[in-house]
């Protein structure tokens, strides 16, 4: 039986715009690509939470969470793969998706806002990931389907922690935050609604 995943109501409610059907059917008919790009996913989150430990160590509470995340990242990565292996898919080299470089080319470079702006940026990658496992996992096979289903709680929960540190780390005001917020969220709303030409985990609406 098909498993049944309503999207997140926090995660509704903070994405600009949802998945289109279009992204879902793609997804769908190249399960394959998908895997293998979601693997490469789990692997960049792993070292995106390890960059926080290299990059502000003295950071304690930040440092340990990101440890503990990058551990979790990690667990998903062997998953995915032990999946791939299971289906027989290989696993390949992938480009770089649109969607991840163009977020990563607004992080503005002085600090606190690097700061900022790499967490905010971490939020929303995790909550459209989460909202992407909700909206194809009964879709999927099913061991597929479960396996999205477990997934999307974890996600979840990481986009919570990276809104939390972003209020609590930057020493910036909660007005201010909000404005980021809102301009990020723009930024990654045309990045789901306009057309791709290169199929992603996160990538736009098909070309
Ligand atoms: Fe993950
Ligand atoms: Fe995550």
């Amino acid at each position: 039986m098909a498993v049944d995943t309503p999207v997140p109501e926090n995660i509704a409610a903070f994405l600009d715009t949802p998945t289109p059907d279009g992204w879902l059917d793609e997804a769908c008919e190249r399960l394959p690509e998908m895997l293998l790009d979601h693997a490469n996913c789990e692997l960049k989150a792993a070292s995106t939470a390890l960059g926080f430990l290299y990059r502000y160590p003295e950071r304690t509470a930040l440092a340990q969470r990101m440890s503990r995340l990058a551990r979790e990242e990690l667990r998903h990565f062997e998953q995915v793969r032990s999946i791939m292996s299971e289906m027989d898919i290989p696993f390949e080299r992938l480009s770089a998706s649109r969607y991840a470089g163009r977020l990563r080319d607004v992080v503005r470079t002085d600090e606190p806002y690097k700061l900022l702006d790499l967490l905010l940026v971490g939020a929303l990658i995790e909550a459209r990931s989460c909202e992407r496992f909700a909206k194809i996992a009964p879709r999927l096979p099913d061991r597929l389907g479960r396996f999205y289903a477990g997934l999307l709680a974890s996600e979840a929960r990481h986009f919570e922690h990276y809104i939390a540190f972003a209020r609590s780390e930057c020493d910036i005001d909660d007005a201010e935050i909000d404005e980021r917020i809102d301009d990020l969220l723009a930024i990654e709303a045309a990045l789901i609604d306009e057309p791709d030409a290169e199929f992603r985990f996160h990538s736009g609406r098909p070309a």
